[in-house]
């Protein structure tokens, strides 16, 4: 697997993606949109990888957003059809079955926070800053920023992050809940491998039923939120990664789990 925008390091069980364009701050050119769908595609298909670790290339950026030369240059009948690509490229992401933790290393802006926030986890530099910047652009957030951002941090810190543009710090963002953690940037890929290490070593069902169930549960009602987690219950039950779970607490072991 190799892609002209990414660089792709597979360890272990653990992938780390990471986009490659640093001169231009990450941005989301058409070719990095089309190289992080192929990606997702392939990691998920990869039987070998059960997490995968998504940062940006250089010390200043994650992603500074979709890139503002191509949004320059569609036309009126492009933008929809730009949204829904970038929709379903971070979608892949975030429906890939397996764990993806965002390492925030810079900025996050735009569709950077908007890919951050498609992943399951994420955590960040010091230096890290993320924002909503479109309207300075005099355009709208297309790859989700409407939808996940106030689906994670509550409508009234969404609504001032996406009306005034400005960007949040690493700490402001952890205050929010938008990163579950904050490190000093020369720790941030040591964290982040440490806490897919930890991550990996569940049962991948399990991993894989629980997040269906929480992005399931969150478009729904309580009650058929309860149904949907029952449901995964009794899947798990049928799992042999259940039975080595339960067997080697009692014998006092560290679990082997295959993911069947
Ligand atoms: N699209 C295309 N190019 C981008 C970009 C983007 N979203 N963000 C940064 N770049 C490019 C710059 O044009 C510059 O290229 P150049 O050296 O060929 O001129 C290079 O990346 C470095 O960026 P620069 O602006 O010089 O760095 P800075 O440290 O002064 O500022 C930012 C950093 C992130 C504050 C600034 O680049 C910025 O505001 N970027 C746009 C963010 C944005 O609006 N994103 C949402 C888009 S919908």
């Amino acid at each position: 697997m190799s892609y002209q925008t990414l660089l792709l390091e597979v360890e272990g069980q653990i992938a780390v993606l990471t986009v490659n364009r640093a001169e231009k701050l990450n941005a989301l050119n058409d070719q990095v949109v089309a190289d992080l769908a192929q990606a997702a595609r392939d990691l998920a298909a990869n039987a070998a990888v059960r997490g995968v670790i998504l940062t940006g290339a250089g010390p200043k950026a994650f992603i500074a957003g979709a890139d503002i030369g191509d949004l320059a240059k569609q036309g009126v009948m492009d933008g929809r059809a730009r949204a829904l690509k970038g929709q379903g490229m971070l979608e892949g992401f975030e429906k890939m079955g397996k764990p993806v933790l965002a390492a925030v290393n810079g900025f996050a802006l735009g569709g950077g926070c908007e890919l951050a926030m498609a992943c399951h986890i994420r955590i960040a530099s010091e230096n890290a800053r993320f924002g909503q910047p479109e309207v300075n652009l005099g355009i709208t957030p297309g790859y989700g920023g409407t939808q996940r951002l106030p689906r994670i941090v509550g409508k009234g810190n969404a609504l001032y992050m996406l009306l005034t543009g400005e960007h949040v710090g690493a700490q402001d963002a952890l205050r929010m809940g938008l990163v579950s953690k904050v490190v000093p940037q020369d720790q941030l890929m040591a964290e982040a491998q440490k806490l897919m290490k930890t991550i990996v070593a569940k049962g991948p069902v399990a991993l894989a039923l629980t997040m269906d169930a929480v992005d399931r549960g969150l478009e729904t009602t309580l009650e058929e939120g309860l149904r949907i987690e029952a449901d995964a219950f009794g899947l798990v039950a049928s799992t042999s990664d259940m039975k080595e779970g339960l067997t080697a607490f009692l014998e006092k072991r560290a679990a082997k789990f295959t993911g069947s």
